[in-house]
């Protein structure tokens, strides 16, 4: 199974052996980890930091680059304590000219050792679920053209291609 919760440093130690599954990669899509100085740390302090990070959503903090969103990851059950997390999703609650051009509502990635086992696919159905909750009814998911991966996720959720725009493939999903 495949359940979204809120970060949470109670979590740390699995959300530290996923930054070490990356591997220091630029895939971490979701993670928001760019907003931090430097790369998330894999330790209890590193967390606690990036949770804060991912907490700072009202528009007063905002630096006008980022719009209010809510940051999820992607665990492996059903949200219980002991699931293992596997990758991180990011709601956009609104679309800058960025996210309308390139970015999109969600991002999302799943953790290497975790992928093919349809988490992604059901990670983007409960994201389109909370869009849905906050009143979005037509969800914005973008992918690389070459990303065949993330092609097959947004197609499985019922997205519709618009168009092609700076190589990224855009799709809308009715919520
Ligand atoms: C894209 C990504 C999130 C997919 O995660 P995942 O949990 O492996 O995806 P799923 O298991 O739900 O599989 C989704 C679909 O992609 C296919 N797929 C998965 N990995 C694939 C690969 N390497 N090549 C081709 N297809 C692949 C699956 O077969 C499935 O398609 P199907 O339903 O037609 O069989 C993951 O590869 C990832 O994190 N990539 C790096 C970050 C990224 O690209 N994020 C998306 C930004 S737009």
């Amino acid at each position: 199974m495949t359940a979204l919760v809120a970060p949470d440093t109670a979590r740390w130690e699995s959300w530290a052996a996923m930054i070490r599954d990356f591997g220091g990669t630029t895939e971490m899509h979701g993670s928001g980890h760019w907003f931090l100085e430097g790369d998330p740390v894999p330790t209890a302090e590193g967390c606690a930091a990036y949770v804060l990070m991912t907490e700072v959503t009202a528009p007063a903090d905002l630096d006008g680059t980022r719009v209010p969103s809510s940051y999820f990851w992607i665990t492996d059950g059903t949200g219980a304590p002991d699931d293992e997390v596997v990758g991180f999703l990011h709601l956009r609650h609104g679309l800058n000219d960025f996210l309308l051009e390139e970015g999109g509502h969600i991002g999302y990635s799943v953790k290497p050792s975790a992928r093919r086992r349809g988490h992604a696919t059901e990670a983007l159905r409960l994201g389109v679920v909370e869009a849905a909750r906050l009143g979005i009814e037509r969800v914005l998911v973008t992918c690389d053209e070459d990303n065949d991966a993330s092609r097959r996720t947004i197609e499985a959720n019922g997205g519709e291609l618009e168009d092609v725009r700076n190589g990224k493939r855009r799709y809308w999903i009715v919520s």
